[in-house]
C-alpha cells in the first residue's frame, strides 16, 4: 500500500487547516514540519505558506526529501493571492522552483487569508510597511488597489474545494 505523510509548516493556522483536511480525505499520516520524518513513506506532501514571494522552508523540504528515500513528492502553498491570479502564481512558482522541478514535482496553490491575531511581531511589522507603502503610492495598479483593500483586516477564504486537484492526483496512488 502507498504510504503517505503530509508535513506542514504553519504560522497562523491556514496551512495546518488544509493539511488536516487533506489528511482526513486521504486517511494518511500528518505532522508539523520538524516533528515528522519522511523515512518509511512512499509519498511526501509538503505544505507551507507564501511569504514575501517565497515558499517558506521549501529548500529544506526538498533536500530532506532527497535524503529520505521516499518516492514521490507533492507541494502545496497557501497564501493571500487569489487562486485566479494566474500570472502572479506563475511568477511565484518560477521564483521558487526551477523549470525542471516544476515539471517533476506536482505543486498546488490554495488561497487562504490573513490572520493578524496569530501573526508574529515581525510579520505584523512587514504588513504595516506594506500598508504604508500602498497608502502612499499615487498610481496604483488594480491589483495593488485590491491588495490594499484585502490586507486591511483578517479574513479567511479557506475552502476544502481548493484541495480538489491535489487530492485527485494523490488518490491516483
Ligand atoms: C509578511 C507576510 C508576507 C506574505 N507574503 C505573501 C505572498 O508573497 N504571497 C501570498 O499569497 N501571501 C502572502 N502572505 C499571506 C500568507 O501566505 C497567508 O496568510 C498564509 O496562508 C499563512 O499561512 P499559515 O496560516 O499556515 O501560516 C504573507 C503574509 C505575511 C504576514
Amino acid at each position: 500500500m502507498n504510504k503517505t505523510i503530509i508535513l506542514y509548516r504553519s504560522k497562523t493556522g491556514f496551512t495546518q487547516k488544509y493539511a488536516e483536511w487533506a489528511a482526513k480525505e486521504l486517511a494518511c499520516a500528518i505532522a508539523p514540519w520538524g516533528r515528522g520524518a519522511m523515512k518509511g513513506y512512499d509519498t511526501v506532501v509538503f505544505g507551507t505558506r507564501a511569504h514575501a514571494g517565497r515558499a517558506e522552508g521549501l529548500r529544506q523540504a526538498l533536500s530532506a526529501f532527497e535524503r529520505s528515500g521516499a518516492k514521490r513528492l507533492a507541494l502545496f502553498v497557501t497564501g493571500a493571492m487569489p487562486n485566479t491570479a494566474q500570472e502572479t502564481l506563475e511568477q511565484f512558482w518560477a521564483q521558487n522552483l526551477t523549470a525542471e522541478q516544476r515539471e517533476a514535482i506536482p505543486h498546488f496553490y490554495m488561497q487562504a487569508g490573513l490572520c493578524y491575531e496569530r501573526m508574529g511581531p515581525l510579520d505584523r511589522l512587514l504588513m504595516k510597511g506594506l500598508k504604508k507603502y500602498l497608502a502612499r503610492k499615487a498610481c496604483k495598479t488594480p491589483e495593488e488597489a485590491q491588495m490594499e483593500e484585502a490586507i486591511r483586516r483578517s479574513y479567511d477564504m479557506t475552502d476544502p474545494a481548493f484541495l480538489g486537484p491535489m487530492l485527485e492526483l494523490l488518490r491516483k496512488g
